[in-house]
């Protein structure tokens, strides 16, 4: 336990300054353009992004997706973006509950509830760490916090870089079969910056997963922040896969295209505006998800850090809604959109 808290901060210091993002990775992002309307006939206010998830109202389709817990430093970054989402009506995770499953002292640092009531609050396991707890044990850790839902994490990558990860990844598909029968439509499947493509994710929705977040290639890599801390081998091969997944952008449109509409998609993995944000939604997500540009501005600026870069994401999302002549993500899904290049190549081959 003492060990996954250690991990832990290791993370974080890496997250909040090192090099974690590499630069010749990509959501793919750049390669799809919203198509601008010059006479929008519309007011900036007429614009409504709310939604439903996980049984309760958004405000905006906003997802803070999990990042941490099981220390105090933790526990300040998950109540201040748990203040945020609260504020704003957007839906918040916490981080891996392992550290909790491991010391239940550790658990204070994830209960979010007091500053987050109406919040969709998201708890957090990996795929592996649900299978030594059972999914008994799953639904504990759900319940502790009082979440709404489930996200179980899928992190291939960065166990094979992980000097003391995983290596055996048989069986995964039952384990989500045992979770998808205790929470139901409260399950959320997540990756954590390799991508979820169209293959996988009918798989999943066949066995009945409902939520899936794609967090693709181009943001946080966790093949790197591992690299970062591993020497030898793992090092060497971690730098030579960090720029491994499957881009954001091809992820959400070839898994929405898979999986048909009901189920609902997350796409996250290296969004950083609200322009960004505005592209998945066209792309076929209900619900943009964000995990280290909301950190670093809470590392550097507190809670009033993170919320002046949350405010400028919100703006500019909202322009790109009112420059495509869209009043909600219904419409904007109707508007044209080009699509180029390297996404065209990946979205014929997916
Ligand atoms: C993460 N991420 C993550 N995911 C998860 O399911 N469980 C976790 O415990 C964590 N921990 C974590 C810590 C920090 C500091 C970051 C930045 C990220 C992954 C995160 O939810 C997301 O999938 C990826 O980071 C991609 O999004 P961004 O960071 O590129 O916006």
């Amino acid at each position: 336990e003492e060990a996954t808290a250690k991990r832990k901060d290791a993370h974080l210091d890496l997250c909040a300054t090192g090099d974690v993002e590499p630069a010749e990775n990509t959501t793919l992002l750049e390669c799809v353009r919203l198509v601008h309307c010059a006479m929008p006939e519309m007011a900036v206010e007429e614009v409504d992004l709310s939604t439903e998830f996980l049984g309760k109202k958004l405000r905006y389709p906003l997802l803070i997706t999990g990042m941490t817990g099981g220390t105090e430093r933790a526990g300040v970054v998950n109540r201040d973006m748990a203040t945020l989402a609260e504020r704003h009506g957007l839906a918040f995770g916490v981080g891996s509950q392992r550290a909790m499953a491991e010391n239940p002292q550790a658990a204070d640092s994830y209960v979010v509830r007091q500053v987050a009531p109406t919040v969709p609050l998201l708890g957090n396991i990996g795929l592996y760490q649900a299978v030594e707890l059972g999914v008994d044990g799953v639904q504990r850790l759900a319940e502790a916090i009082n979440a709404d839902g489930m996200a179980l994490h899928l992190n291939a990558g960065q166990e094979l870089t992980q000097p003391e990860g995983d290596r055996d990844f048989r069986g995964g598909y039952k384990v989500v079969e045992g979770l998808v029968r205790v929470f139901g439509s409260r399950l959320l499947v997540k990756e954590t910056g390799c991508g979820i493509g169209p293959e996988v994710a009918r798989r999943l929705v066949d066995l009945g997963v409902r939520n899936l977040d794609v967090s693709g290639l181009g943001g946080t890599s966790w093949v790197r922040v591992e690299q970062l801390r591993a020497t030898g081998v793992q090092a060497q091969v971690g730098a030579e896969f960090s720029s491994w997944g499957i881009p954001t952008a091809a992820a959400i449109a070839s898994v929405r295209r898979a999986v048909g509409p009901e189920p609902r998609l997350v796409a996250s993995g290296g969004l950083r505006t609200g322009l960004d944000a505005a592209k998945v939604l066209a792309l076929g997500a209900d619900v943009a998800g964000m995990a280290l540009p909301l950190f670093r501005a809470q590392q550097t600026g507190g809670l009033e850090g993170a919320e002046q870069a949350l405010a400028i994401i919100l703006s500019g999302l909202r322009q790109a809604l009112v420059l495509t002549g869209s009043k909600s993500c219904e419409e904007l899904r109707r508007k044209p959109r080009v699509i180029m290049g390297q996404l065209k190549d990946w979205l014929e081959a997916l």
